[in-house]
Protein backbone atom coordinates (compact mmCIF):
# COMPACT_ATOMS: atom_id res chain seq x y z
CA UNK A 1 0.00 0.00 0.00
CA UNK A 2 1.43 3.74 -0.76
CA UNK A 3 2.39 5.47 2.20
CA UNK A 4 3.30 9.26 2.12
CA UNK A 5 7.35 9.56 2.91
CA UNK A 6 9.07 12.74 3.66
CA UNK A 7 11.60 12.73 0.92
CA UNK A 8 13.62 15.88 3.05
CA UNK A 9 13.85 18.48 5.22
CA UNK A 10 14.29 22.09 6.04
CA UNK A 11 14.13 24.44 8.52
CA UNK A 12 15.01 28.47 9.05
CA UNK A 13 14.81 30.07 12.40
CA UNK A 14 15.29 33.98 12.58
CA UNK A 15 18.74 35.45 13.40
CA UNK A 16 18.31 37.22 16.77
CA UNK A 17 17.94 35.46 19.92
CA UNK A 18 16.23 36.87 22.99
CA UNK A 19 17.73 35.30 26.27
CA UNK A 20 16.22 35.07 29.67
CA UNK A 21 18.29 37.71 30.73
CA UNK A 22 16.68 39.70 27.84
CA UNK A 23 13.75 38.66 29.81
CA UNK A 24 14.78 39.71 32.93
CA UNK A 25 14.75 43.15 32.13
CA UNK A 26 11.55 43.47 30.36
CA UNK A 27 9.20 41.70 32.73
CA UNK A 28 9.34 40.95 36.39
CA UNK A 29 11.03 37.23 35.81
CA UNK A 30 14.01 35.46 36.41
CA UNK A 31 16.34 33.32 34.41
CA UNK A 32 16.21 30.81 37.20
CA UNK A 33 11.98 30.79 37.20
CA UNK A 34 12.28 30.18 33.97
CA UNK A 35 14.69 27.69 33.71
CA UNK A 36 13.22 25.83 36.20
CA UNK A 37 9.44 25.73 35.03
CA UNK A 38 10.13 25.87 31.09
CA UNK A 39 13.40 24.41 30.16
CA UNK A 40 13.73 27.44 27.72
CA UNK A 41 17.03 29.45 27.97
CA UNK A 42 16.55 30.90 24.27
CA UNK A 43 14.08 31.97 21.78
CA UNK A 44 14.69 32.94 18.52
CA UNK A 45 12.33 36.60 17.90
CA UNK A 46 12.03 37.42 14.18
CA UNK A 47 13.28 40.72 12.84
CA UNK A 48 12.81 42.70 9.66
CA UNK A 49 12.48 40.62 6.30
CA UNK A 50 11.53 37.41 8.87
CA UNK A 51 7.83 37.44 8.27
CA UNK A 52 6.56 34.25 9.17
CA UNK A 53 5.76 33.63 4.89
CA UNK A 54 9.64 34.70 4.70
CA UNK A 55 10.73 31.98 7.51
CA UNK A 56 8.57 29.41 5.93
CA UNK A 57 10.00 30.44 2.17
CA UNK A 58 13.28 29.32 3.39
CA UNK A 59 12.24 26.52 5.71
CA UNK A 60 11.26 25.14 2.53
CA UNK A 61 13.75 26.31 -0.08
CA UNK A 62 16.32 24.34 2.24
CA UNK A 63 13.97 21.38 1.76
CA UNK A 64 13.72 21.73 -1.64
CA UNK A 65 17.04 21.53 -1.87
CA UNK A 66 18.07 18.39 -0.13
CA UNK A 67 15.72 16.80 -1.64
CA UNK A 68 16.48 18.09 -5.56
CA UNK A 69 13.04 18.33 -6.20
CA UNK A 70 11.88 21.95 -8.44
CA UNK A 71 9.43 23.83 -7.13
CA UNK A 72 7.18 23.27 -10.05
CA UNK A 73 6.64 20.08 -9.34
CA UNK A 74 5.38 21.07 -5.84
CA UNK A 75 1.39 19.54 -6.37
CA UNK A 76 0.32 21.06 -3.15
CA UNK A 77 1.48 23.57 -0.19
CA UNK A 78 -0.04 23.46 3.35
CA UNK A 79 1.22 26.05 5.84
CA UNK A 80 -0.21 25.17 9.60
CA UNK A 81 0.18 28.52 11.50
CA UNK A 82 -1.65 30.92 13.55
CA UNK A 83 0.31 33.53 13.28
CA UNK A 84 -0.09 34.63 9.48
CA UNK A 85 1.05 38.36 8.98
CA UNK A 86 -2.40 38.93 6.41
CA UNK A 87 -5.20 36.94 7.15
CA UNK A 88 -5.57 37.01 3.66
CA UNK A 89 -4.00 35.89 1.35
CA UNK A 90 -3.15 32.72 3.06
CA UNK A 91 1.14 32.12 3.99
CA UNK A 92 0.66 28.91 1.59
CA UNK A 93 -0.14 31.88 -1.29
CA UNK A 94 3.23 34.23 -0.47
CA UNK A 95 5.43 30.93 0.01
CA UNK A 96 3.79 29.47 -3.39
CA UNK A 97 4.53 33.13 -5.28
CA UNK A 98 7.67 33.44 -3.61
CA UNK A 99 9.16 29.54 -4.42
CA UNK A 100 7.52 30.14 -8.03
CA UNK A 101 5.50 26.90 -7.54
CA UNK A 102 3.08 27.75 -10.02
CA UNK A 103 1.67 23.89 -10.53
CA UNK A 104 0.61 24.19 -6.62
CA UNK A 105 -2.47 24.68 -5.05
CA UNK A 106 -2.09 26.18 -1.43
CA UNK A 107 -3.92 26.73 2.00
CA UNK A 108 -2.83 27.52 5.61
CA UNK A 109 -4.35 25.32 8.39
CA UNK A 110 -5.17 26.52 11.79
CA UNK A 111 -4.78 23.68 14.60
CA UNK A 112 -2.47 25.83 17.10
CA UNK A 113 0.67 23.56 18.35
CA UNK A 114 -1.19 20.69 16.44
CA UNK A 115 -1.00 21.91 13.26
CA UNK A 116 2.24 20.52 11.58
CA UNK A 117 0.82 16.86 12.82
CA UNK A 118 -2.79 17.39 11.62
CA UNK A 119 -1.34 18.72 7.98
CA UNK A 120 1.11 15.35 7.70
CA UNK A 121 -2.15 13.48 8.90
CA UNK A 122 -3.69 15.10 5.95
CA UNK A 123 -1.20 15.26 3.38
CA UNK A 124 -0.84 11.49 4.02
CA UNK A 125 -4.25 11.33 3.14
CA UNK A 126 -4.14 12.91 -0.34
CA UNK A 127 -1.05 10.79 -1.55
CA UNK A 128 -2.93 7.74 -0.88
CA UNK A 129 -5.33 8.94 -3.01
CA UNK A 130 -2.71 10.21 -5.35
CA UNK A 131 0.62 8.53 -4.76
CA UNK A 132 2.36 10.35 -7.63
CA UNK A 133 1.79 13.98 -5.15
CA UNK A 134 4.40 16.31 -3.99
CA UNK A 135 3.09 18.21 -1.61
CA UNK A 136 5.16 20.82 0.33
CA UNK A 137 4.03 20.99 4.10
CA UNK A 138 5.54 23.80 6.89
CA UNK A 139 4.57 24.52 10.05
CA UNK A 140 5.68 28.35 10.54
CA UNK A 141 4.82 30.85 13.43
CA UNK A 142 5.87 34.26 14.29
CA UNK A 143 4.25 34.20 17.43
CA UNK A 144 6.39 37.43 18.59
CA UNK A 145 3.80 39.25 17.10
CA UNK A 146 1.53 37.94 19.14
CA UNK A 147 2.44 37.72 22.77
CA UNK A 148 1.84 40.57 24.89
CA UNK A 149 5.55 41.12 26.17
CA UNK A 150 4.36 43.21 29.41
CA UNK A 151 2.95 39.54 30.52
CA UNK A 152 4.87 37.07 32.39
CA UNK A 153 2.77 34.12 32.22
CA UNK A 154 2.72 33.83 28.30
CA UNK A 155 5.99 35.86 26.59
CA UNK A 156 8.51 34.14 28.07
CA UNK A 157 7.27 31.13 26.42
CA UNK A 158 7.09 31.53 23.30
CA UNK A 159 9.40 31.57 20.16
CA UNK A 160 9.35 32.12 16.07
CA UNK A 161 10.57 29.84 13.38
CA UNK A 162 9.22 27.25 10.84
CA UNK A 163 10.24 24.28 9.35
CA UNK A 164 9.49 22.35 6.22
CA UNK A 165 9.03 18.43 4.74
CA UNK A 166 8.95 17.45 1.11
CA UNK A 167 6.36 14.42 0.59
CA UNK A 168 5.28 11.84 -2.01
CA UNK A 169 4.06 8.34 -2.07
CA UNK A 170 6.44 5.09 -1.74
CA UNK A 171 5.21 1.45 -1.90
CA UNK A 172 8.74 0.20 -0.02
CA UNK A 173 7.55 0.06 3.26
CA UNK A 174 7.77 2.98 4.89
CA UNK A 175 6.03 6.33 5.54
CA UNK A 176 2.99 7.53 7.43
CA UNK A 177 0.88 4.49 8.83
CA UNK A 178 -1.18 5.56 11.43
CA UNK A 179 -2.32 8.67 13.45
CA UNK A 180 -5.22 9.49 16.58
CA UNK A 181 -5.81 13.14 16.09
CA UNK A 182 -8.26 14.90 19.11
CA UNK A 183 -10.08 17.78 19.40
CA UNK A 184 -11.95 19.64 22.53
CA UNK A 185 -13.95 23.03 21.57
CA UNK A 186 -15.22 23.21 24.66
CA UNK A 187 -12.10 23.79 26.64
CA UNK A 188 -11.17 26.70 23.99
CA UNK A 189 -10.70 29.43 26.43
CA UNK A 190 -7.73 27.71 28.34
CA UNK A 191 -5.86 28.81 25.57
CA UNK A 192 -6.42 31.21 22.66
CA UNK A 193 -6.29 34.47 20.64
CA UNK A 194 -8.76 36.90 20.10
CA UNK A 195 -8.46 38.35 16.05
CA UNK A 196 -8.36 42.24 15.31
CA UNK A 197 -11.56 43.67 17.09
CA UNK A 198 -14.37 43.46 14.62
CA UNK A 199 -14.86 46.22 12.60
CA UNK A 200 -19.20 45.28 12.65
CA UNK A 201 -20.61 47.00 15.89
CA UNK A 202 -23.40 43.81 16.12
CA UNK A 203 -20.33 41.86 15.96
CA UNK A 204 -17.89 43.07 18.45
CA UNK A 205 -17.38 41.60 21.45
CA UNK A 206 -17.58 43.06 25.18
CA UNK A 207 -15.22 40.56 26.24
CA UNK A 208 -12.59 41.59 23.55
CA UNK A 209 -9.16 41.69 25.03
CA UNK A 210 -6.92 42.81 22.06
CA UNK A 211 -5.22 40.23 19.90
CA UNK A 212 -2.67 38.49 21.56
CA UNK A 213 -2.40 35.23 23.35
CA UNK A 214 -4.20 33.98 26.72
CA UNK A 215 -3.69 31.25 28.79
CA UNK A 216 -4.32 29.39 32.10
CA UNK A 217 -0.79 27.60 32.28
CA UNK A 218 -1.89 24.81 35.05
CA UNK A 219 -4.61 23.47 32.85
CA UNK A 220 -3.08 23.45 30.27
CA UNK A 221 0.09 21.53 31.91
CA UNK A 222 -2.72 18.55 33.37
CA UNK A 223 -4.12 18.57 29.92
CA UNK A 224 -1.46 18.34 27.76
CA UNK A 225 0.45 15.68 29.78
CA UNK A 226 -2.82 13.39 30.21
CA UNK A 227 -3.88 13.90 26.47
CA UNK A 228 -0.52 13.35 24.58
CA UNK A 229 -0.13 10.31 26.95
CA UNK A 230 -3.66 9.01 25.66
CA UNK A 231 -3.04 9.49 22.10
CA UNK A 232 0.53 7.52 22.26
CA UNK A 233 -0.66 4.66 24.25
CA UNK A 234 -3.82 4.49 22.64
CA UNK A 235 -1.91 4.56 18.56
CA UNK A 236 0.78 2.11 20.15
CA UNK A 237 -1.74 -0.60 20.95
CA UNK A 238 -3.71 -0.17 17.47
CA UNK A 239 -0.84 -1.36 15.66
CA UNK A 240 0.61 -3.55 18.42
CA UNK A 241 3.76 -1.64 19.05
CA UNK A 242 4.87 -0.78 22.99
CA UNK A 243 7.28 2.10 23.17
CA UNK A 244 10.63 -0.36 23.24
CA UNK A 245 9.47 -0.52 19.03
CA UNK A 246 9.79 3.38 18.52
CA UNK A 247 13.61 4.84 16.94
CA UNK A 248 12.45 7.84 17.92
CA UNK A 249 10.12 10.29 19.48
CA UNK A 250 9.29 14.07 18.59
CA UNK A 251 7.36 15.45 20.64
CA UNK A 252 5.70 19.02 20.68
CA UNK A 253 8.01 21.56 22.17
CA UNK A 254 6.17 23.21 24.79
CA UNK A 255 7.83 22.57 28.09
CA UNK A 256 10.44 20.79 29.90
CA UNK A 257 8.51 19.54 32.44
CA UNK A 258 5.36 18.16 30.23
CA UNK A 259 7.93 16.51 28.07
CA UNK A 260 9.37 15.07 31.81
CA UNK A 261 6.43 13.86 32.91
CA UNK A 262 5.34 12.56 29.62
CA UNK A 263 8.65 10.58 29.25
CA UNK A 264 7.75 9.03 32.72
CA UNK A 265 4.38 7.97 32.13
CA UNK A 266 5.50 5.91 29.03
CA UNK A 267 9.08 4.90 30.07
CA UNK A 268 10.64 6.78 26.72
CA UNK A 269 14.31 6.23 27.19
CA UNK A 270 16.46 9.58 27.39
CA UNK A 271 18.19 8.97 23.94
CA UNK A 272 14.98 8.00 21.94
CA UNK A 273 13.72 11.53 22.89
CA UNK A 274 14.27 14.35 20.87
CA UNK A 275 14.35 17.87 22.88
CA UNK A 276 15.57 21.11 21.40
CA UNK A 277 13.18 23.30 23.55
CA UNK A 278 16.00 25.21 25.71
CA UNK A 279 17.43 27.01 22.42
CA UNK A 280 13.67 28.08 20.72
CA UNK A 281 11.13 27.87 22.95
CA UNK A 282 7.69 27.12 21.89
CA UNK A 283 7.50 27.63 18.02
CA UNK A 284 3.94 26.12 18.12
CA UNK A 285 3.16 24.50 14.96
CA UNK A 286 6.62 25.22 13.80
CA UNK A 287 8.42 23.10 16.50
CA UNK A 288 8.00 19.72 15.12
CA UNK A 289 8.81 20.13 12.06
CA UNK A 290 12.22 22.19 13.56
CA UNK A 291 12.80 19.33 15.49
CA UNK A 292 12.82 16.41 12.19
CA UNK A 293 15.33 18.70 10.59
CA UNK A 294 17.43 18.70 13.12
CA UNK A 295 17.06 15.24 13.88
CA UNK A 296 17.62 14.47 10.72
CA UNK A 297 20.69 16.52 10.28
CA UNK A 298 22.17 14.83 13.50
CA UNK A 299 21.62 11.49 11.87
CA UNK A 300 18.63 10.49 14.50
CA UNK A 301 16.41 9.68 12.33
CA UNK A 302 17.61 6.15 11.09
CA UNK A 303 16.11 4.35 7.60
CA UNK A 304 13.42 1.87 8.49
CA UNK A 305 12.88 3.19 11.93
CA UNK A 306 9.80 3.89 13.52
CA UNK A 307 9.00 7.89 14.23
CA UNK A 308 6.52 8.66 16.99
CA UNK A 309 5.35 12.71 16.89
CA UNK A 310 3.20 13.81 19.51
CA UNK A 311 1.05 17.19 19.99
CA UNK A 312 -1.07 19.50 22.28
CA UNK A 313 -2.45 22.81 21.50
CA UNK A 314 -4.89 25.71 21.83
CA UNK A 315 -8.55 24.23 20.43
CA UNK A 316 -7.72 22.10 22.07
CA UNK A 317 -6.38 20.18 19.92
CA UNK A 318 -4.10 17.42 19.91
CA UNK A 319 -2.81 13.85 19.03
CA UNK A 320 0.53 11.44 17.83
CA UNK A 321 1.53 9.80 14.31
CA UNK A 322 3.41 7.09 13.97
CA UNK A 323 5.71 6.77 10.72
CA UNK A 324 8.56 4.64 9.52
CA UNK A 325 11.64 6.88 8.25
N1 LIG B 1 8.42 34.80 36.00
C1 LIG B 1 8.19 34.79 37.30
N2 LIG B 1 7.00 34.45 37.83
C2 LIG B 1 6.04 34.07 36.98
C3 LIG B 1 6.23 34.04 35.60
C4 LIG B 1 7.48 34.43 35.12
N3 LIG B 1 7.75 34.44 33.80
N4 LIG B 1 5.09 33.63 35.02
C5 LIG B 1 4.22 33.42 35.99
N5 LIG B 1 4.77 33.68 37.18
C6 LIG B 1 4.17 33.60 38.49
C7 LIG B 1 2.66 33.68 38.41
O1 LIG B 1 2.24 35.03 38.35
C8 LIG B 1 2.26 33.04 39.70
O2 LIG B 1 2.40 33.98 40.71
P1 LIG B 1 1.36 34.06 41.93
O3 LIG B 1 1.44 32.73 42.60
O4 LIG B 1 1.88 35.20 42.75
O5 LIG B 1 0.03 34.30 41.29
C9 LIG B 1 3.32 31.99 39.87
O6 LIG B 1 4.42 32.35 39.04
C10 LIG B 1 2.87 30.62 39.48
O7 LIG B 1 3.89 29.80 39.88
P2 LIG B 1 3.77 28.26 39.75
O8 LIG B 1 2.44 27.75 40.19
O9 LIG B 1 4.96 27.64 40.38
O10 LIG B 1 3.88 28.11 38.18
P3 LIG B 1 3.74 26.80 37.44
O11 LIG B 1 4.58 25.76 38.06
O12 LIG B 1 2.30 26.48 37.18
O13 LIG B 1 4.41 27.18 36.05
C11 LIG B 1 3.85 27.52 33.77
C12 LIG B 1 3.75 28.08 35.20
C13 LIG B 1 5.31 27.42 33.37
C14 LIG B 1 3.13 28.45 32.82
C15 LIG B 1 3.20 26.10 33.76
O14 LIG B 1 1.89 26.17 34.22
C16 LIG B 1 3.22 25.49 32.40
O15 LIG B 1 4.25 25.09 31.90
N6 LIG B 1 2.06 25.35 31.72
C17 LIG B 1 1.99 24.87 30.38
C18 LIG B 1 2.03 26.06 29.53
C19 LIG B 1 2.51 25.83 28.14
O16 LIG B 1 3.41 25.05 27.86
N7 LIG B 1 1.90 26.57 27.23
C20 LIG B 1 2.32 26.57 25.88
C21 LIG B 1 1.18 26.51 24.98
S1 LIG B 1 0.36 24.96 25.06
C22 LIG B 1 1.39 23.91 24.45
O17 LIG B 1 2.14 24.19 23.58
C23 LIG B 1 1.36 22.54 25.01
Amino acid sequence: MTKAVILGTGSCLPERTLTNADLERMVDTSDDWITSRTGIQNRRIAGKDEQNYQLATKAARRALAVTGVDAEELDLIIVATISSHMIMPSTACFVQAELGAVNAFAYDISAACAGFTYGLDLASNYIQNRPDMKILLIGAETLSARVNWEDRNTCVLFGDGAGAVILTGSNDGRGVFGSSLHADGKLWNLLCMDSPESLNPDLRRADWQGAHIRMNGGDIFKHAVRLMEDAVTGLLRKYDLTIDDIGLMIPHQANIRILKNLKERLGVPEEKLFINLSQYGNTSAASIPIALDEAHRQGRLIRGDIVLLCTFGGGLTWGSLLMRW
